[in-house]
């Protein structure tokens, strides 16, 4: 039983167990895993942007000395049909997007393969393709729900009349650009034929989804799949769906039954076909009272997604739940284009959805000669607007005035453009951030006696660099009523039991709560003294409080800026950001979380942007050249603290996600502060030297 000299397990400051592995490079990513007779892929993208492949001819190809399979589109096994068009590739010569994978060459060496797949010559039929996003297009429509399955559109009272009424208003047009998702392991994957099993070691959010989602396409049964995933080098969503580069490197080890088919995306292939973020134009209208009370709120959200296959991002949703007003809109519309399928990127929904309308606060904050800070909190709801339901705990007003506090918010100067001292105007800002609770079921665990102490939880979560090798032994070690180092954990395999994708920072409530359940039920079943080798599999129960409770995490974020006088270079000096996510579990992998998240938002305010060229109908500047990513010189002091928040409801750690929220309005604080130190109010991101000329 515990010993009350052990630091706490839960909620005790615990390194990564992954840690030194990963940092040394002993950690097996996806290609690293040892495997017999490896043999390499190199893809064949599409050079155009919509038409059809007319001709693909590998004579050459073929020839070179060590090339062992070309695929095509004439040439290739069949797929199950009306899955996914997405990841239905090689099954016809249609070409949807530019990048889009068209064949691929394996070879005994990576050389190899490269070289060869560069001696292809492709004929195509050209079609002009539409890539042009516009908020003015004619064809823009209205999806049937958005990410996952919420409401399209919503409207309660009357926003318009209310907002041609209001004392004070803010009526403006913000944007985000086309963002991709990069990991620093780029997707990966090796894929094993024997005859019979298909084993893929694979870099992605979840096992047993992709499992599900490659057994279905490929006509097998999901026993005959095998997923392993150890240890992931990041994902931030563009590894929890399955993309096509998986679905390749499996057509190819079809082909060559025995032979290991290793594929690992170059960082240029990372931005044509594994996801990114839609750009988004949002519409934010903003009514109040002249002592800030807001009376409307509006965001009419316009995006775009594939003709391929349909993405729409959830962005109008932070704006139905986040303020009281009695009247309220939001609505989402899509443009179809010739491009790639947009997906989840940390934070979906709610990361662009909180910029517009967190900037527009501080217009509006600015129109009522408001302090805001003081806005947001007198706009703080008693119930959820949108549901009706109470909050199962909602300290936003905390981290707002702690934020305010620790960050010395209150000796700012009201006035914009008032502070100008070595060479750069100085700026403060402040936005609220906001990332639900999400649950889904289904996710099992193992909890099984070693003897001498020693317990063995299995379950098939992967950890992405989150933290979920420790954290998953923390929760398992408090449930179990021992040691932390008296638990083993296993995570990252299809042979370990059923476990939820890494995604929607739902990991640890889903994961956690059916470690919860086996132990609890380990414990029914054999008391405090087990004999060795038992061992007990649960499912993790069903959250009473669902449906009962609104169930959201919250934080306030605050930037410090200064902007070159001369040369409009904005620079982040402080960035705080004070959060209620419940109950932290692990302080050192939170921290993590939080400080990478805000990071993160820090290079979508000042850094990250990918470029269309419509002529062409791809995005130019796919690589780390060109697409800015922040690095640590770009970075100066981020700090991340959290409130102590007690929330029964949430699941039984009583801990919220913490994956996403740190990207969660960050962006509108920096803006927000930069306002603040120029006058120059930035409604485009990415906020560039230019806007300062
Ligand atoms: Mo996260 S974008 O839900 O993996």
């Amino acid at each position: 039983m515990t010993n009350p000299l052990e630091p706490l397990v839960m909620g005790g400051v615990i390194p990564r167990v992954d840690g030194i592995a990963k940092v040394t490079g002993r950690a097996p990513y996806a290609y690293e895993q040892l495997v017999e007779r490896p043999v390499y892929l190199h893809p064949v993208q599409s050079m155009i942007a919509l038409g059809r492949v007319t001709g693909f001819d590998a004579a050459e190809a073929s020839a070179l000395k060590g090339v062992l399979a070309v695929l095509s589109p004439f040439e290739a096994p069949a797929l199950t049909s009306g899955t996914d068009p997405e990841l239905e590739i090689l099954q016809s010569p249609d070409v949807a997007f530019r990048g889009q994978l068209i064949g691929a060459v394996v070879a005994e060496t990576a050389e190899t393969a490269r070289q060869a797949a560069g001696l292809i010559s492709v004929d195509y039929e050209v079609r002009e393709h539409d890539t042009a996003f516009s908020a003015d297009r004619a064809d823009l429509y209205k999806p049937e729900v958005v990410n996952p399955s919420f409401a399209t559109d919503t409207l309660t009272g009357d926003p318009d009349k209310a907002f041609a009424s209001a004392e004070r208003a803010v009526d403006a047009v913000y944007t985000t650009p086309m963002y991709h998702n990069n990991p620093m392991e780029p997707h990966a994957t090796i894929a094993v034929w024997s005859g019979e099993t298909l084993t893929l070691y694979d870099s992605t959010q979840g096992v047993h989804p992709l499992r599900g989602t490659i057994a279905a396409l490929f006509g097998l049964a999901e026993d005959a799949v095998r997923v392993v995933a150890p240890f992931v080098g990041g994902g931030f969503g563009s590894k929890g769906k399955p993309h096509a580069n998986t679905v390749l490197a499996v057509l190819a080890a079809l082909r060559l039954p025995g032979r290991a088919v290793k594929f690992a995306l170059t960082r240029q292939q990372m931005f044509s076909f594994v996801g990114y973020r839609t750009p988004t134009i949002q519409h934010v209208r903003l009514g109040a009272d002249a002592s800030g009370r807001l009376t409307s709120i509006s965001n009419d959200v316009v995006e775009q997604t594939a003709k391929l296959k349909e993405f729409a991002e959830q962005t109008g949703l932070p704006a139905r739940s986040m303020y009281a007003a009695a009247n309220r809109r939001t609505s989402h519309r899509l443009a179809a284009l010739d491009v790639a399928v947009p997906s989840w990127m940390r934070a979906p929904g709610e990361c662009p959805g909180m910029f517009a309308p967190e900037v527009a606060m501080d217009e509006l904050a600015e129109a009522c000669r408001m302090d805001p800070v003081e806005l947001r909190v007198r706009n703080e709801p008693d119930v959820d607007p949108e549901s009706g339901l109470p909050f199962s705990s909602r300290n936003l007003v905390a981290c707002l005035r702690d934020g305010a506090h620790r960050f010395g918010w209150y000796s700012r100067q009201p006035l914009p453009r008032s502070a100008l001292h070595d060479g750069c105007w100085w700026g403060t800002g402040v936005a609220s951030s906001v990332y639900p609770v999400n649950q889904s079921p289904g996710s099992t665990a193992t909890v099984r006696f070693l003897g001498k102490g020693r317990y063995e939880v299995r379950i098939g979560a992967v950890d992405i660099g989150t933290g979920a090798w420790t954290v998953l032994g923390q929760i398992a070690a408090d449930a179990l009523g021992v040691g932390y180092g008296d638990v083993s954990v296993d995570i990252g395999d299809t042979n370990l039991p059923w476990a939820s994708v890494a995604g929607g920072s739902s990991g640890t409530t889903n994961w956690g709560s059916a470690i919860v359940a086996a132990a609890r039920a380990f414990r029914d079943k054999y008391g405090t003294d087990p004999d060795r080798g038992s061992e007990v599999t649960a499912a993790q129960q069903d959250n009473p409080n669902t449906g009962r409770y609104a169930m959201y995490a919250y934080g306030a974020q605050f930037a410090e800026v200064a902007v070159d006088a001369d040369t409009g270079e904005v620079r982040v000096t402080r960035l705080l950001g004070v959060f209620a996510a419940g109950r932290i579990l692990n302080p050192r992998t939170a921290r993590s979380q939080l400080i990478g998240g805000m990071t993160m938002g820090l290079s979508m305010a000042l850094h990250e942007h990918s470029v269309p060229d419509d002529r062409f109908g791809f995005v130019v500047n796919h690589d780390f050249a060109d697409y800015h990513i922040a690095s640590c010189a770009d970075v100066a002091s981020v700090e991340a603290q959290w409130i102590d928040e007690d929330d029964p409801y949430v699941n039984p750690m009583g801990s919220k996600g913490i994956g996403e929220i740190g990207i969660v309005g960050t962006a509108a604080a920096i803006a927000n502060a930069v306002y603040h130190a120029t006058g120059v109010r930035v409604r485009d991101l990415p906020i560039t030297a230019d806007r300062f000329l």
